[in-house]
């Protein structure tokens, strides 16, 4: 049997479910279902997507997509099924103690948990199977499918109908790095914010790469049918678009108006490890804090997270001269402004964002090839960029970033598995600089860097 064909029969199975659940609802529930599924996108919960013949296959379909999707999302032993747990960490010791400390109430029904740790359609969203505890489900990241769930998988569906019906087009970039920043770094929607009282209460730092947490959550094969039907940006432009994007959000809710905790700034914003050092009246053990070329900021001072301002740096330097060299005046503009007064660093965010789009933009709209990718990863990891790695979160930003930028050269076929292999050793060294915030050495730090400089040399 032909791959098409056989998944057209997969597509009529599954409608067949989503008209059987409508009829088990019973009447009016179905009925209400329905006209609120015509006109809006209704979240209708994961259960709406399980079945055999829809989402949670055993095994690989073979056909179109894998098929057992849910079964991945569900994978208790791997990060491929953090979202699956997302809901049920809240209702665990550590996250009582949380939001017992803020005095929220039970953190699973706590509006400031709920936004990032279930799926934040908002009620009148929901449809009759979409549950809470569900965690962050299947449509919190593919968009509610009331008008898309019954005719994604038939004969006439195509990518484009399902679109124009509400599904998130996930393959564009742009579109993934906003939907995951929305809880992997927070927005200014409720619920979708850890401020630094919700660290200080004990939440976990949250760290964030677009390719790479993409591949940690992977329950899709890139194959031929694949670009066909939706093309593929690469691993490279997938990140380099993350770290611009990441940028904007960071700045953009800097800039915006009510956060803060009464005369101080948000904390979140700013590195974290930058005001918690260990200090020591030993003077041979001081200052652990290093001066920085690209922030030109007085000692004492806490700096903001400049993680990805270093990393789209690198990917500027590259493919974008003209909108580096504004990046880099932006983002040193912005450091200073902050030394001065909230004003002037609202509009300096402002300036910054707006280039971080605009990278956003260029990087969307070109492909990277090998030479490039390479001269970036050369940029990561070793140049006068290295100076800017003096803090922990930009430190750990750059490991991510090499990692990714290798897979993406060995999965495109630009680089072999083998010689690759033989930059392993340097990037686990670099990885385990970066393992302990608290052990964080930034001469150290750099040192290995080095060495994966080294390495990756031998790939040109
Ligand atoms: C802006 C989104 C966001 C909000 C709001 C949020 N969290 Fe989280 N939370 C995350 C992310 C993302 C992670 C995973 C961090 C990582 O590993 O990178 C996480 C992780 C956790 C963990 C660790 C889970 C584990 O598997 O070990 C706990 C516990 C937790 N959150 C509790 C809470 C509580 C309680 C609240 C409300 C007071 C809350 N969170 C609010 C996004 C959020
Ligand atoms: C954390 C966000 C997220 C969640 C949750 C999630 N997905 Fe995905 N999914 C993605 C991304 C990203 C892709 C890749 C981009 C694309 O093809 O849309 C994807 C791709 C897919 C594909 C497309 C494969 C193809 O070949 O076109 C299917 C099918 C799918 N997901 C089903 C599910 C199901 C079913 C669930 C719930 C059990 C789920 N996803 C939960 C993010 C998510
Ligand atoms: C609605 C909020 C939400 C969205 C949207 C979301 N995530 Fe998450 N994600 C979480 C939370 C909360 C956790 C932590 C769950 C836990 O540890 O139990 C998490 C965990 C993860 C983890 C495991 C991290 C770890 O340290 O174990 C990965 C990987 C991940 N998310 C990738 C993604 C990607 C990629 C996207 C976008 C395609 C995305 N997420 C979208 C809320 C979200
Ligand atoms: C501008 C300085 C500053 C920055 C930046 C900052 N913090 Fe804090 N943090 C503080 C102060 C001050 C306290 C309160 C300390 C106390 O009461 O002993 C605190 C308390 C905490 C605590 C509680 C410590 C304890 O002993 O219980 C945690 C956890 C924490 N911060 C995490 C973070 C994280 C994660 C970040 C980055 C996202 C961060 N902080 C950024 C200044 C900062």
């Amino acid at each position: 049997m032909g791959a098409a064909r056989a998944s057209r029969v997969i597509g009529a199975l599954c409608v067949a479910a989503a008209v059987a659940a409508s009829v088990i609802l019973g009447g009016h529930a179905a009925r209400a279902a329905t006209e609120s599924a015509s006109t809006r996108n209704v979240h209708e919960g994961v259960a709406t997507c399980a079945g055999s013949a829809c989402h949670s296959r055993q095994v690989e379909s073979g056909v179109t997509v894998r098929q057992n999707e849910l079964i991945t999302w569900q994978d208790r032993s791997s990060q491929a099924g953090a979202h699956s747990r997302a809901w049920r960490v809240l209702t665990e010791p550590r996250a009582q103690a949380i939001a017992q400390r803020l005095g929220i109430g039970p953190a699973q029904r706590a509006k400031e948990c709920l936004g990032c740790h279930a799926d934040p359609a908002p009620a009148n969203l929901r449809g009759a199977q979409f549950q809470l505890s569900d965690g962050v489900g299947c449509e919190a990241c593919h968009g509610g499918s009331g008008r898309w769930l019954a005719s994604h998988r038939t004969v006439d569906g195509s990518h484009q109908a399902n679109i124009a019906a509400g599904l998130v087009p996930l393959e564009n970039p742009v579109t993934r790095a906003n939907v995951c920043l929305d809880c992997h770094f927070g927005s200014s929607r409720p619920g979708q914010f850890v401020t630094h009282e919700i660290m200080a209460a004990g939440h976990p730092r949250v760290s964030f790469e677009l390719d790479l947490f993409s591949s940690l959550v992977r329950h899709w094969d890139v194959d031929a049918d694949y670009v066909k039907r939706k093309g593929y940006a690469g691993g490279v432009k997938t990140w380099a678009v993350g770290q611009a994007l990441a940028l904007d959000r960071a700045v953009s809710l800097y800039a915006a108006p009510g956060r803060g905790q009464g005369a101080f700034p948000e904390f979140y914003f700013f590195d974290c490890h930058s005001c918690h050092r260990a200090i020591s009246d030993d003077p041979k053990a001081r200052p652990t804090w290093e001066a920085n070329p690209g922030r030109p900021i007085p000692a004492g001072q806490p700096p903001f997270n400049d993680e990805n301002m270093i990393m789209l740096s690198a990917a500027a330097k590259v493919v974008a001269p003209a909108l580096a060299a504004r990046l880099d005046a932006d983002s040193r503009a912005f450091h200073t402004a902050l030394t001065r007064d909230r004003a002037e660093s609202i509009r300096a965010a402002s300036k910054l964002g707006a280039t971080a789009r605009a990278l956003s933009a260029a990087f969307a709209a070109r492909s990277f090839s090998r030479a490039e990718t390479l001269a970036i990863l050369d940029a990561v990891v070793s140049g006068d960029g290295v100076k800017r790695y003096t803090d922990y979160t930009g430190s750990a930003q750059a490991v991510m970033a090499a990692d990714t930028l290798l897979n993406a050269l060995v999965s495109s076929g630009q680089v072999d598995r083998g010689a690759a292999a033989r930059v392993r050793p340097a990037l686990d060294r670099a990885y385990a600089q970066v393992r302990d915030p608290n052990a964080y050495r930034p001469a150290a730090f750099r040192e290995s860097l080095a060495q994966v400089a080294a390495a990756t040399r031998s790939l040109r």
